[in-house]
C-alpha cells in the first residue's frame, strides 16, 4: 500500500492531523506530504497528553524516521516555517527529516497585506480568510507573477520577480485601499534572509516521491483544508484557493493518480465550519452551543470560534464521489454522548423539492434546509473503548448507519483527542 491519501471530507478541522499522526506511527510511513494550501492549516495531534499543533509542516514531522515533505503545490512562507519549525527544536521534541519543494511558491509579506485589505473591502461579503496571504499567493501563480523557492537562492531573478509582483499591487494598494507602496528591496531583503537555513532542504520533490514509490516504500500525503472548501468543488466563492480533492495531491505532488493506493476521508461525528459561507445543518441554538463546548471547537489557526451543527449525510456522500474515498475516519463519536437522540440529516429540501445529493448550483445550496433522520443515543462515556465491540449497541448502530449513508466503508471512529483514543471498525 504505497500511496496513501488522507483528507477532510467537511469544511475542515475534521481531526486529519490525528489520522496522520496514528498512520504514521503505526503503518511504518516513511514520507509524509503536504501538497496544497499552506499555513492556513491547523492540525492537532496529542501524543501522550502532550498537545502538538502543526500549520505548514506535515503532521509527520514528529515521527523520527518519516521524512516530511512540502510539494510544489504547496504556498510557502518561509518566516511561517522557521517560525513552526522553531517552536518545535524548543520544545525538544524527536522529529524527522523536512524537505521543501523547489517549486513551491512563496507568501511573501505582501500576500498577507492584500489578503487583510481584500477581506476589509469585501466588507459583509467577506469570505472570512485566515489573512495568511493563501489567495493572493495562489493568484499570482495563476497570474504568473509568483515567486518560487528556487527564486529565493538568486538575487538577481529574486529582485526581477518581485518587481513585477509589486508592480500592479503597489497602483492597487496605494490607489485603491490607500496604502503604502511596498519597496522591492525590503521584500528581497526580508526573503534572502531564509536563503542560507533554507537551502539545504530543498529538493526536487516529484522525484524524490515517485523514486520512494519505486522502492517501494509508503508515502501519505497529509491533506489540509477541505472538500467543501475546494475551489472547484466546494462551497465557492467561500472556500480556500486551492484544491484539497484528492485530485489536487498528484497535481502537488508531482506523482500520477495511479501512484495512489488508499483514499481516506476524515470525517466528524457531527460538523463544523469556520469563516463565512452556506452550511445547512449548523445550530443556533443550545445544541450548537454543547457541541461547541463539548468538542472544544475553537480554531487552532486563528483562535476563530467554530460554527456547529448536526452531521451531513449529504456532504460526506458528496465527498465520497468527488474524492472517489476508498474508507472514511470518523472523529470525535465522543463528542455526541450525552444526547438522547442525535439527528442526522439525509437529503435537503429546496424551495418544497428535496435534494438527496447535492444541489447543482450554489444559489440553491444557500437556500437548503435539513431533513433530518433520528437515531439514538448511547448516553454513556466511550472516551476508553478501544475495539468496536465495546462501544454501546447504539453507538455502533450510530457509525453503521452513516456508513451506510456515505456509501463507503468506514475504517476507523476516534473517540478522544489521544493516539490511542482510536477504535478500528471491524
Ligand atoms: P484538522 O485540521 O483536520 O487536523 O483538525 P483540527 O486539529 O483543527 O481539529 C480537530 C480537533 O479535534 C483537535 O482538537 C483534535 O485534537 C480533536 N480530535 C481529533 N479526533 C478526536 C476524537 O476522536 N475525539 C475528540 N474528542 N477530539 C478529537
Ligand atoms: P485545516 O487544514 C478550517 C477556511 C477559512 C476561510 C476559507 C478561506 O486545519 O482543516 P484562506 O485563508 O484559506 O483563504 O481562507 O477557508 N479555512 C479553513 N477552515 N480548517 C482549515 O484548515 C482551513 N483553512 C482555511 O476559515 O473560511
Ligand atoms: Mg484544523
Amino acid at each position: 500500500m504505497p500511496g496513501i491519501v488522507v483528507l477532510g471530507a467537511q469544511w475542515g478541522d475534521e481531526g486529519k492531523g490525528k489520522a496522520t499522526d496514528l498512520l504514521t506511527t503505526e503503518d511504518a510511513i516513511d514520507f509524509c506530504v503536504r501538497t496544497s494550501g499552506g499555513h492556513n492549516a491547523g492540525h492537532t495531534i496529542v501524543v501522550d497528553g502532550q498537545k502538538f499543533a502543526t500549520h505548514l509542516l506535515p503532521s509527520g514531522i514528529l515521527t523520527p524516521g518519516c521524512t516530511s515533505v512540502i510539494g510544489n503545490g504547496v504556498v510557502v512562507s518561509p518566516e511561517a516555517l522557521f517560525r513552526e519549525f522553531d517552536a518545535l527544536i524548543e520544545r525538544q521534541v524527536p522529529m524527522g527529516q523536512l524537505v521543501v519543494s523547489s517549486n513551491a511558491h512563496v507568501i511573501a509579506s505582501y500576500h498577507s497585506i492584500v489578503d487583510k485589505v481584500t477581506e476589509r473591502f469585501l466588507g459583509k461579503n467577506k469570505i472570512g480568510t485566515t489573512g495568511r496571504g493563501i489567495g493572493p499567493a495562489y493568484a499570482d501563480k495563476i497570474n504568473r507573477v509568483g515567486i518560487r523557492i528556487a527564486d529565493i537562492f538568486d538575487e538577481g531573478i529574486l529582485s526581477e520577480k518581485v518587481e513585477a509582483a509589486l508592480e500592479v499591487k503597489n497602483h492597487l494598494l496605494t490607489k485603491v485601499y490607500n496604502r503604502r507602496a511596498i519597496s522591492v528591496d525590503e521584500v528581497v531583503e526580508d526573503l534572502r534572509g531564509y536563503a542560507e537555513r533554507l537551502q539545504p532542504m530543498v529538493a526536487d520533490t516529484s522525484l524524490l516521491l515517485n523514486q520512494a514509490l519505486d522502492d517501494g516504500k509508503t508515502v501519505l500525503f497529509e491533506g489540509a483544508q477541505a472538500t467543501m472548501l475546494d475551489v472547484d468543488h466546494g462551497t465557492y466563492p467561500f472556500v480556500t484557493s486551492s484544491n484539497p480533492v484528492s485530485g489536487g495531491v498528484c497535481v502537488g505532488a508531482g506523482v500520477g493518480p495511479t501512484r495512489i493506493d488508499r483514499i481516506i476521508g476524515v470525517i466528524k461525528a457531527y460538523t463544523t465550519r469556520v469563516g463565512s459561507g452556506p452550511f445547512p445543518t449548523e445550530l443556533f441554538d443550545e445544541d450548537g452551543e454543547k457541541l461547541w463546548r463539548i468538542g472544544g471547537e475553537v480554531g487552532v489557526s486563528t483562535g476563530r470560534d467554530r460554527r456547529c451543527g448536526w452531521y451531513d449525510a449529504v456532504v460526506a456522500r458528496y465527498s465520497a464521489r468527488v474524492n472517489g474515498l476508498t474508507e472514511l475516519f470518523m472523529t470525535k463519536l465522543d463528542v455526541l454522548s450525552s444526547w438522547e437522540r442525535v439527528p442526522v440529516c439525509v437529503a435537503y429540501d429546496v424551495d418544497g423539492l428535496r435534494h438527496d445529493e447535492m444541489p447543482m448550483t450554489q444559489t440553491e445550496f444557500h437556500r437548503a434546509t435539513p431533513i433530518y433522520e433520528y437515531l439514538d443515543g448511547w448516553g454513556e462515556d466511550i472516551s476508553g473503548c478501544r475495539a468496536f465491540d465495546d462501544l454501546p449497541k447504539n453507538a455502533q448502530r450510530y457509525v453503521r448507519e452513516l456508513e451506510g449513508m456515505s456509501g463507503v466503508p468506514f475504517w476507523a471512529v476516534g473517540v478522544g483527542p489521544g493516539r490511542d483514543q482510536t477504535v478500528v471498525v471491524s
